[in-house]
């Protein structure tokens, strides 16, 4: 089974990424072939000043290494170094109704938070399918927020097949993981956009003291406190074992513990989760170069995948005579 799936270099990488989507990625590495990517031709319809966006797209490959990602079963790249998505995204374009796109969510969702509406904004669903069907992907996990997407993906596969008569581009399904929405520190969807994000990497102390400012209600210390109706307790949960969380879940349920007590407890799981990644990544970050030829042997391999699609596809469309000639 052949999985891909891409995070854009927009920002600092949070908990809802990881436990929304980069942690079922580096499981699925273990089984299949695996292609991950960081979206920097995406992340160009948020971030336009050069050298910032140079060093998101490498903080994102640092993250993804320290996070467990292994060169050797999966392939970690830029998506700018395989050029050919951005001819395929043309292509599928010429088939996709505007109306698809109108109906696009997140689109209006990015409006209505001040983003400009260009046209790569308007467009980045179809940039998205081009990622995914490039590679002929089977499956592509993501968070709750990216399905919309990866429906249209599979419309604009039928629209290609239907409309060139060949069964070129192959249907993906989307895949979600048991957190397909992440809370932030208010209790709504942890966004870099909203200032609610726990970051993956801060230093411990940041992040406990964001951990501490978690919003819970007022319940007192003796009462007994529910804890599906807990911020705390969903992070917690996604985090600690099965038998931590039973744990916890019957000291909310008792009374006689504070929130406080509850927010330690989970500063304790995301240390014992990330901190041996922390360390991982300041490693790494002495070694740019180590980084920078795992992203371009990455890139060769994909966008050897690539070309042959593409030459299908132009062959599919006639825009060329033969098989070969795009190379
Ligand atoms: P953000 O909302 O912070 O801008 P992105 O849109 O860059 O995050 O998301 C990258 C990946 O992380 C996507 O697959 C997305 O679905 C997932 N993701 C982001 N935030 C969350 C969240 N709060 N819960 C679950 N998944 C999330
Ligand atoms: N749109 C995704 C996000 O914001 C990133 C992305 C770009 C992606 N292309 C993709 C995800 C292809 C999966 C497959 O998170």
């Amino acid at each position: 089974m052949r999985v891909l799936s891409g995070v854009q270099s927009s920002g600092t990488l949070h908990l809802g990424n990881y436990l929304g989507a980069m942690k079922q990625h580096l499981e699925l590495q273990q089984e299949n072939e695996c292609l991950f990517f960081i979206a920097n031709y995406h992340s160009l319809t948020t971030v336009q000043e050069p050298e910032r966006h140079r060093a998101l797209t490498h903080d994102v490959a640092l993250d993804y290494l320290a996070l467990g990602l292994d060169p050797g079963r999966a392939s970690l790249f830029r998506q700018s170094d395989v050029p050919e998505v951005t001819e395929l995204a043309w292509i599928l374009s010429t088939v996709t109704g505007m109306g698809l796109l109108e109906r696009a969510t997140s689109y209006k969702d990015k409006v209505a938070k001040g983003i400009s509406p260009t046209m790569g904004l308007f467009c980045y669903p179809v940039l998205m399918a081009a990622d995914i069907l490039i590679y002929r992907s089977d499956v592509v996990p993501v968070g709750k927020d990216q399905v919309q997407h990866i429906e249209m993906a599979q419309d604009m596969a039928g629209y290609f097949n239907q409309t060139f008569g060949r069964p070129v581009l192959k249907r993906p399904e989307a895949r979600l993981n048991e957190a397909p929405i992440v809370p932030g520190i208010d209790g709504q969807k942890m966004s870099k956009s909203y200032g609610n994000a726990i970051n993956l990497f801060d230093p411990p102390e940041q992040t406990r003291k964001r951990i501490m400012s978690i919003k819970t209600d007022s319940t007192p210390v003796e009462a007994p406190k529910n804890p599906d109706a807990c911020n705390v307790f969903a992070l917690y949960r996604l985090m600690a074992s099965r038998q931590e969380s039973m744990a916890l879940e019957a000291r909310y349920r008792a009374g006689g513990m504070g929130y406080g007590e509850a927010k330690k407890a989970l500063a304790e799981v995301f240390e014992r989760v990330l901190g041996p990644a922390r360390e991982r990544r300041v490693r790494l970050e002495q070694d740019p170069s180590y980084v920078e030829d795992v992203l371009q042997a990455s890139a060769r391999r994909a966008r050897a995948i690539a070309r042959e699609v593409m030459a299908e596809v132009r062959d599919a469309c006639g825009l060329v005579s033969g098989k070969d000639t795009h190379r």
